[in-house]
């Protein structure tokens, strides 16, 4: 049936607020090719929509915030851009760190850190314990990360726990995902104008609500953010059910 209530909420009252945010960050490249700059400026500008949605998160206290960074794919691109966006991340790991602390963010990494050098793995590690007991927003951030590797992933970790005659299970699976510390995102944001999730939480995903912006990711901000939760507490979520159900 059609739900009266909603289409007639007040479009500047934010009412239903997702518990778990995801967000593609897509068109940094674009941003910077449109004014004639290399693509890393357009990450680097990246990096303050990064630091502006979180304070935005905290301020309509957000639980759940995860961002995509870096896919498994994204190893393909130049290898000057590969190599300036590590450093970025690293450098960002350390710079930020007392800002996460200080305003009660949890920090984690979500994704494969084999190919990490060392010393990332080490500041990712020690960013994360630091953070562990904070109990405002918890920050994930994707790096190295697709959602067939988790899968995966997820599944040989069980194997190599003693459970070999025991009928595999969803719960199985979900208590091996990297994201098993998080309700699956309510809500998907992704910039950039694609319609697609690119490899991104393929299993959580299920029932997630799916956001597309033409809006390139170092444009983001707070009214287009705005917009993106005014249309998400618009959307009628049935998880299976029918409207009267609800
Ligand atoms: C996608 O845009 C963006 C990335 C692959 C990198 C995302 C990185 C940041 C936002 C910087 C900092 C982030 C953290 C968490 C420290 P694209 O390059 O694919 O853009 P295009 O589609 O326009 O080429």
């Amino acid at each position: 049936m059609f739900n009266f209530f909603r289409s007639t909420q007040k479009k500047d009252v934010l009412i239903e607020k997702p518990n778990h945010i995801a967000i593609i960050m897509d068109g940094n490249g674009r941003w910077a090719k449109k004014r004639f700059m290399p693509r890393i400026s357009g990450h680097k500008k990246g990096l303050e929509s990064v630091r502006n949605v979180i304070s935005q998160c905290q301020k309509l206290d957000i639980p759940f915030l995860t961002l995509f960074a870096f896919s498994t794919e994204n190893w393909l691109r130049p290898s000057q851009e590969v190599n300036f966006l590590m450093s970025l991340f690293q450098d960002s790991i350390i710079k930020e760190s007392s800002s996460l602390i200080k305003n009660n963010v949890q920090f984690k990494l979500i994704g494969d850190r084999k190919p990490f050098s060392k010393s990332l793995i080490s500041k990712i590690k020690n960013l994360e314990r630091l953070t562990e007991k904070n109990t405002g927003l918890t920050l994930s951030v994707a790096i190295n990360y697709g959602g067939r590797w988790d899968i995966v992933n997820a599944v040989n970790q069980y194997q190599k726990s003693d459970h070999s005659k025991k009928t595999f299970t969803q719960k199985d699976l979900i208590k091996n995902l990297s994201l098993n510390f998080a309700p699956d995102p309510d809500f998907l944001i992704r910039t950039g104008g694609e319609k697609r999730i690119s490899n991104f939480l393929l299993w959580q995903f299920s029932y997630t609500e799916l956001y597309f912006t033409e809006t390139l990711w170092p444009d983001f901000n707070e009214k287009v953010f705005m917009d993106a939760l005014f249309e998400f507490q618009r959307r009628e979520r049935r998880f299976g059910k029918t409207s009267e159900q609800l």
